[in-house]
């Protein structure tokens, strides 16, 4: 809208002007009268008020015109009942009532006036306001009559747009029928005072586009509208009165806002050296300013394509009316509410307020009151603040269906949207007890809770940056860490819908999602059962969100609102290690190399874990779905962090809750519950393992001497015929040094106790043959009987066994 496109308004009117005879004077008093050819000028000689006639019509009119611009006419007294000669006379009544009389003194309009005067002047006064007053009475509150009050297209600077209910005016603009025909057109500019007052265009009785409501900066639907050095611009709101005015700040300037009869209403700037009109803005702008274009409960989005989409929550009502384009029946909830306390509300940023006409407000309430006031009433939809400037005051509640609601990039607002609870995802209390017995059933460990996710991704620490920018309310005190937004969530998410699923694990499910600008992430939503409450969960990630390595995925962000704590990764298109080294078919894919280079990964990955960072973490589920795989088949560690996460009277080595995954744990961990990161080097050496020999540890038993694999793995090496053990599928590739080696580290790594594993950093130079190897002992769960007795053990002493994918 403050584009300014020059444009030449030649359509504007022109006016015939028969011979005029200027009046010294800018007004006339009781019982005096102007004449067809005769004006008055106001006193700074900007405006003449006399007759004309518009456009290529013959009839003839009162008016007042811009001096400059005789073409530009903005107000018409008899402008329903033309004269058709020019006969006319323009008369002040002793009593203060303007009459124009035609020549048989019949009256063709008269200013319609309650009280009487004793002397009354009629005055064309500068600001294009033309007056009746008592003569020696100044105050234009005082004024009889004043033709400010009854606007016809034109909105001049001191006009007062809007209601005065002590006065009984209601002063709003109509087009013109057209540049012809000033009588009233189809379209009115009005502000509408039900609900909370708002500007309203209609053509005829049909709504074309609203304003919004005030917010106390500017109409809601009119971002563009910003303080500016060419005018200011208000909106009064009182017991009596209601309107919006502006005012010219530079007395030099000449600008009006006009409706035209096409229903488009420009503000428009006179600009002396064309010696003509610029458009400074218009409106309706653009189609989302259409009203209801995308029926109740839509949002109507510019940039998006097709422009209409269903608020997230609600679905269309009729959805292949809705596919063609035919959005007029809008959304319906996706979910009924519930009403009785279970209700929760999503927040939607940057939009335009929906239609306020069926709408309550209280200008102290804050905002929780108003949640609160909203959450009372079952019929109310939504609620937001009355007032945006400053921190925000005033309650604004809606009911019924949503209306007319648009998306702005800037300079929107927030609306708080009521929704069933399982639609923002947190639960309502239903909800939370059928989880628990779940929990039970599953023996799910869930006092932990944060980390993990398996399916993200790593993203070059730079890429960070800009996730920032989606942040809509990133704390200050811990700008490292941006915390999303929900709304961003469940957008990108798609509402968490069972598609963009990635997985489910203890600590909850794992989403894909995209973010408006394109970038891929996977969300993983903590089940509610954290014992953490907010704040502390916050610096829980911060902290592990500092954790940088190339071998662990990167954390963009976090999202805690409500009940919901989700982590936010960027995606990983290569999956898990998992789906490519026990699945025959795609194993071909990764060569020995690839596979080496995945080793050393996360040796160095859990390398850092264990010594580099501040406090030493403990991984305590490392397995083969945890590792993430970049592009370039790099090794991720995900679900880092874990052991952070525990609660405050579990003591650094032992814990009653045994979390990780059979198949991975240590026999001191998975029997005692005793971890410590020689349970880490034990899980890793089950890994390499795996990697080696593309089966799984978990439900390996050997058919001749029913050992697992790990005991297969120890004789076999002992026995000089480690080759046995290769995964066929990269025979061709490997290099039976580095093979060697990693098995010869791998059985060190899974020996049975954990004084004899080595830690990681030996590992990792046992690995790059840096050092020498001593020879293994037996491993942990060496046959199938130490893995059952195992199993049974931890099952019955222990809740737990993580549920793995
Ligand atoms: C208008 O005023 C003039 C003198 O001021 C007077 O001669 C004339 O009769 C008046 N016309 C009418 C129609 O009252
Ligand atoms: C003006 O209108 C009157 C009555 O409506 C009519 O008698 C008269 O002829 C019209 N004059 C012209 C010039 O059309
Ligand atoms: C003069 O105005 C009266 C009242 O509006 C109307 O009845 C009459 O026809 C008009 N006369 C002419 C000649 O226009
Ligand atoms: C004049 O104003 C009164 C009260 O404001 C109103 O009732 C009446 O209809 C008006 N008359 C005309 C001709 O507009
Ligand atoms: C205004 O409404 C009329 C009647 O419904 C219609 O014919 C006309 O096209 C509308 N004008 C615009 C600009 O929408
Ligand atoms: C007002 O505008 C005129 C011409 O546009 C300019 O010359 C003058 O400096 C302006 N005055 C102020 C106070 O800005
Ligand atoms: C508005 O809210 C305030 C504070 O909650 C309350 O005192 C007042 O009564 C409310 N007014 C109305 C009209 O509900
Ligand atoms: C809810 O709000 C509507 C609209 O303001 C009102 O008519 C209704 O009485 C309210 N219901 C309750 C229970 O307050």
């Amino acid at each position: 809208m403050e584009s300014c496109l020059p444009i030449l308004l030649h359509s504007l009117c022109f006016v015939s002007l028969v011979l005029q005879i200027s009046y010294a004077s800018d007004s006339i008093s009781a019982g005096q009268n102007i004449t067809d050819g005769q004006t008055i000028v106001s006193a700074g000689g900007n405006f003449q008020l006399g007759f004309f006639s518009p456009g290529n019509s013959k009839n003839r009119y009162v008016g007042i015109w811009y001096k400059i611009s005789a073409g530009t006419v903005v107000w018409i007294a008899n402008q329903e009942n033309p004269l058709n000669d020019s006969s006319g006379v323009l008369k002040l009544t002793p009593q203060g009532v303007l009459t124009l009389l035609n020549h048989t003194d019949g009256i063709v309009w008269f200013s319609n006036v309650s009280r009487s005067t004793q002397n009354p002047l009629a005055q064309l006064l500068d600001s294009v306001n033309f007056v009746v007053r008592e003569a020696n009475d100044n105050d234009l509150d005082d004024a009889i009559w004043q033709s400010f009050d009854h606007p016809c297209n034109s909105l001049l600077a001191g006009m007062k747009f809007g209601i005065d209910r002590a006065k009984g005016l209601d002063r709003y603009l109509t087009s013109w029928k057209s540049v012809d025909d000033p009588s009233p057109g189809d379209f009115t500019y009005k502000l509408d005072s039900s609900g909370y007052p708002q500007l309203i265009l209609r053509n005829g009785s049909v709504v074309q586009f609203r304003s919004g409501p005030w917010n106390g900066l500017r109409f809601s639907g009119f971002p563009q509208l910003k303080p500016n050095p060419v005018y200011s611009f208000g909106f009064v709101f009182n017991q009596n009165e209601i309107y919006y005015y502006f005012n010219i700040l530079n007395s030099s300037v000449r600008q009006m806002l006009v409706l035209n009869d096409n229903g488009i209403s420009q503000r428009l700037t006179w600009v002396d050296r064309t010696h003509d009109w610029r458009l400074y803005a218009s409106g309706p702008t653009d189609e989302c300013d259409t009203y209801a274009l995308c029926g109740g409960n839509g949002n109507c989005n510019m940039a998006s394509s097709p422009k209409c989409v269903c608020l997230t929550g609600f679905v269309p009502k009729y959805p292949s009316d809705w596919e063609s384009m035919d959005w007029l029946n809008g959304c319906v909830r996706r979910m009924e509410l519930n009403c009785q306390g279970g209700d929760k509300f999503l927040k939607f940023t940057n939009v335009k307020l929906p239609d306020t006409r069926l709408s309550w407000f209280n200008k102290s309430m804050n905002l929780q009151e108003c949640k609160q006031t909203c959450l009372r009433n079952c019929s109310c939809t939504a609620y937001s603040n009355l007032d945006i400037s400053g921190r925000g005051s005033g309650c604004l509640l809606w009911f019924g269906e949503l209306m007319d609601i648009r998306q702005f990039d800037e300079n929107g607002q927030d609306i708080y949207v009521r929704m069933a609870a399982s639609e923002v995802g947190g639960s309502s209390r239903g909800n939370t007890g059928a989880r628990k017995s779940t929990g039970i059933i599953v023996g799910v460990v869930l006092s932990v809770v944060f980390l993990l996710s398996i399916t993200v991704i790593y993203v070059k620490y730079k890429r960070a940056g800009k996730i920032l920018a989606f942040s809509r309310q990133s704390h200050s005190e811990d700008l490292e860490l941006p915390l999303f937004d929900i709304i961003t969530i469940v957008n990108a998410t798609n509402n968490f819908s069972d598609n963009n699923k990635l997985g489910e694990g203890g600590f909850g499910a794992v989403y894909k999602g995209v973010l408006e600008n394109g970038q891929e992430i996977a969300v993983k939503r903590l089940s509610e059962n954290s014992r953490q409450g907010p704040v502390e969960f916050k610096n829980e990630v911060v902290y592990i969100a500092k954790l940088q390595h190339r071998n662990l995925v990167k954390i963009l962000g976090c999202c805690i609102e409500q009940d919901e704590k989700m982590l936010i990764y960027e995606f990983l298109p290569n999956r898990s290690l998992d789906c490519l080294i026990f699945n025959q078919e795609e194993g071909v894919s990764l060569d020995w190399p690839k596979r080496f280079t995945i080793i050393n990964g996360v040796a160095s990955g859990l390398l850092y874990l264990h010594r580099d960072s501040r406090l030493r973490i403990i991984h305590r589920d490392l397995k083969a779905e945890n590792i993430l795989l970049d592009m370039e088949m790099n090794a991720k560690i995900s679900d880092f962090g874990l052991a952070r996460s525990f609660g405050g009277n579990e003591s650094e080595g032992s814990t009653k809750r045994v979390v990780g995954t059979f198949g991975y744990m240590s026999p001191e961990y998975a029997i005692n519950g005793l971890y410590s990161v020689k349970s880490d080097v034990f899980s890793f050496g089950v890994l390499v393992l795996e990697i080696v020999s593309g089966k799984r540890n978990r439900g390996f038993t050997h058919p001749d001497n029913r050992l697992s694999l790990l005991g297969h793995a120890w004789t076999l090496s002992r026995d000089q015929k480690f080759m046995e053990l290769v995964d066929p599928s990269i025979a061709s590739t490997l290099n039976p040094l580095e093979v060697l080696r990693s098995i010869h580290v791998a059985l060190l790594c899974v020996q049975n106790d954990p004084h004899d594993r080595p830690e990681m950093l030996s590992v990792v130079m046992m690995l790059n043959g840096e050092s020498t190897l001593p020879h293994p002992k037996q491993p942990g769960f060496f046959s199938e009987d130490s893995v059952s007795e195992a199993s049974s053990s931890s099952g019955g002493k222990h809740q737990k066994i993580r549920p793995t994918r």
